[in-house]
């Protein structure tokens, strides 16, 4: 299988999608971070920890863009908390430290597999300035990008940061129309698909129930618990949705997608109250290239990948 880069601000959800590809076996062989969820040393150190809680240290982590292309800096803070983990356990300490230099790493990685006749892929669940950047600098790197699969955007315009835009394309709008609009193969997780798959709390327990004692449970149930106060907290009741892991999942297990759409897909950048709009057109007549968007993928893989996730144990070294 081709190699993968995960791309993460390090949030609660990226944390629980990381889990699961390491326990499915689909490792990133090497993370790149980005501020958004929350800054860029804690999203950073939140990445750190999850690889040390999963068994991989020994996964190379470079840090990114500390703030978006063109505007002040957000957060979410309000929904992941103030470290980024809803607070969960971690281990006393880190093995393993981060370098900084995501955006010459993205360069030289894409560029030399394009001089081997490879591809590398990507798994982009933050905002987009790291791959927007490493465009712009070196645009021939799309010749060694495989699959790019990214969480973000809406298809039909209900955001959940503004009543128009999603939070990893709102962070950085200029970013994300680099990124919608390069010529790849890129695979969307819009917001809509990743919020109509939920799990009442009643159904999350369960998933713990057999699952052995130990930091990982400790750190994954910590997760879920915060996922599920936070969404109780905006009405959503008692429910766990699979927001960053949607996107993982469809890396994992392609066959996850039961409905999919092709369209061109553009930002809307004015300010005002539509910037950071994803303009989703099947027709194509914004002009740019054509994408995948998911539109419905199948919940008990999802889960399954998930159990997965909490059961697993890193083999023991
Ligand atoms: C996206 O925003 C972040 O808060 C989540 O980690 C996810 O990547 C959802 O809009
Ligand atoms: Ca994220």
């Amino acid at each position: 299988t081709r190699k993968l880069i995960l791309d993460s601000d390090g949030g609660v959800d990226d944390a629980q999608a990381l889990l699961m590809l390491i326990a499915a076996g689909r490792t990133p062989d090497a993370i790149t971070t980005v501020f958004g969820n929350v800054g860029l040393d804690a999203a950073t150190r939140n990445l750190l920890t999850v690889l040390a809680v999963g068994g991989r240290p020994d996964v190379p982590v470079h840090k990114g863009a500390a703030r978006p292309l063109n505007q002040p800096v957000i957060d979410a803070k309000y929904i992941h908390g103030e470290d980024g983990l809803g607070g969960a356990p971690r281990p006393e300490t880190i093995p393993q430290t981060a370098s900084d230099n995501a955006v010459a790493f993205l360069i030289d990685t894409f560029l030399a597999a394009a001089s081997a006749g490879e591809k590398v892929d990507i798994l982009m669940i933050g905002p987009f300035t790291n791959l927007a950047l490493a465009l712009r600098l070196e645009p021939a790197i799309v010749a060694g990008i495989g699959q790019l699969t990214i969480m973000g955007g809406t298809i039909y315009g209900r955001g959940n940061t503004t009543p128009a835009a999603e939070f990893n394309v709102y962070a950085d709008p200029e970013a994300a129309q680099i990124v919608f609009t390069a010529p790849l193969d890129i695979v969307i997780a819009p917001w809509e698909p990743c919020v109509t798959h939920n799990m009442t709390g009643a159904e999350v327990d369960t998933l713990f129930a057999d699952v052995p004692d130990g930091l990982e449970k400790d750190f994954s149930l910590a997760l879920a618990a915060h996922a599920r106060q936070t969404i109780a907290g905006y009405g959503g009741g008692d429910n766990f949705r699979f927001v960053d892991p949607l996107a993982a999942a469809a890396v994992i297990a392609p066959d996850i997608v039961t409905k999919s759409t092709r369209a061109s897909v553009d930002v809307a950048l004015a300010p005002g109250i539509t910037r950071g709009m994803t303009v989703v057109d099947p027709s194509g007549r914004l002009g740019t290239p054509m994408v995948t968007l998911i539109e419905e993928a199948r919940l008990d893989q999802l889960v399954a990948l998930y159990r997965a996730s909490i059961a697993f144990r890193p083999a023991a070294t």
